[in-house]
């Protein structure tokens, strides 16, 4: 097995992800880049990783890094992933993809000019849950068409930064393209049209007034599939501090049968998914790997074999186009044709 060198930039949460299953997956993170020295040393001793810098392009520079890997806030996506490619590096770049169509646009032009392979984490989708029920769609045992349920309710962030409509840009952008790439996954199909009611339900808080522009973090969303499919979430980052209700687990159902669980939950040992087939319920339990090493396998079998990353440019764009109409149908009250 080739051992790459491995870059990571961001020593946050995903940061810290990274960092693990890079070397998880039989690597070197060689360095970390963070502009907080604090969070950087942390991580760095944790990990035992030789250099520690703050400034990314330092980091980019260095000619024994094969791999880029993005952990940084969304409108910073863009400018590291065009300096990488511009240095001959591979990327593996945190989702969403970009801030906007334009600067996915900066970034894929950068990376095809350079030749070099560029990869989005989209770990939950490489979840066992979702192998599952996909298999039994695929075998038939739900019927077509389907509807499916999702649900993610959190009190405001801790991270406020998620809440700048002109930075994360909020939930509908940050955390739905998870659940949008589950639905695509399952109904094989491309959204078709979409409406959208939401809002703001943390306004007046005083922990994000700073911010000049807040972003929706609250909202019912339904997706139409050209399968004839439907995919249903209600997102909300605006609860009270220490909220207890959560989201209820993922349920799908056609004619025939469904299946409800947490699918695409990640960093759990094993999804618990309750069956249901005519008069027939079981209940079934998939181990659950490391998901960030196994997107990170799926990344390094592409650099190796020449093929293109299994999640790349075209998926990112997808869920970024998406979680846009869902905006756009919200802001204008209308149904927005994909
Ligand atoms: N795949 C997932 O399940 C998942 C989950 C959470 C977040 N994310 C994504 O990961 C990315 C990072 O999120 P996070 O939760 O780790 O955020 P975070 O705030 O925990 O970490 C971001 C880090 O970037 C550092 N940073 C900011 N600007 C920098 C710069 N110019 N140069 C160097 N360091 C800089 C910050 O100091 C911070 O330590 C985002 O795109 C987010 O949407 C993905």
């Amino acid at each position: 097995m080739k051992r790459f060198n491995i870059a990571v930039i961001g020593a946050g949460d995903m940061g810290r992800n990274h960092v693990r299953s890079w070397i998880a997956a039989g690597h070197h993170v060689v360095t970390i880049c963070d502009v907080d020295p604090e969070r950087l040393n942390k991580l760095g001793l944790e990990f035992n990783v030789p250099n520690l810098v703050a400034d990314y392009k330092e980091a980019i520079d260095d000619s024994q890094i094969d791999i880029v890997s993005v952990c940084l806030p969304l409108v910073f996506h863009a400018p590291v992933t065009v300096y990488a490619a511009q240095m001959g590096k591979h990327i593996f770049c945190e989702k969403p993809l970009a801030s906007s169509p334009a600067a996915a646009d900066e970034m894929q032009k950068a990376v095809e000019a350079a030749g070099v392979q560029f990869g989005v984490g989209f770990q939950r989708n490489f979840s066992k849950g979702v192998e599952q029920v996909k298999r039994w769609i695929d075998e038939g045992k739900f019927g077509r068409p389907m509807v499916m349920y999702s649900d993610l309710l959190q009190e405001v962030r801790p991270k406020v930064a998620m809440h700048d409509r002109n930075g994360n840009q909020g939930p509908v952008v940050d955390a739905c393209c998870h659940t949008f790439m589950m639905w695509q996954t399952f109904f094989h199909s491309k959204p078709k049209k979409v409406y959208a009611s939401g809002g703001i339900m943390a306004q007046g808080r005083a922990e994000i007034a700073h911010f000049e522009q807040l972003a929706i973090d609250t909202a019912v969303i339904t997706v139409e599939y050209e399968s004839g499919d439907i995919g249903t979430i209600t997102v909300s980052w605006g609860l009270a501090k220490k909220f207890k209700m959560r989201g209820r687990p993922d349920r799908i159902f056609g004619p025939k049968g469904g299946a409800e669980g947490s699918f695409n939950n990640f960093g759990i040992p094993a999804v618990k998914i309750e069956l249901f087939e005519g008069e027939h319920t079981e209940t079934v339990e998939v181990k659950q790997p490391d998901l960030f090493k196994e997107e990170f396998q799926a990344f390094v079998d592409a650099i190796v074999s020449g093929q293109p990353a299994p999640v790349s440019f075209k998926q990112g764009r997808e869920m970024l186009k998406l979680s846009h109409a869902v905006l756009e149908s919200i802001e204008t009250g209308k149904i927005v044709y994909l």
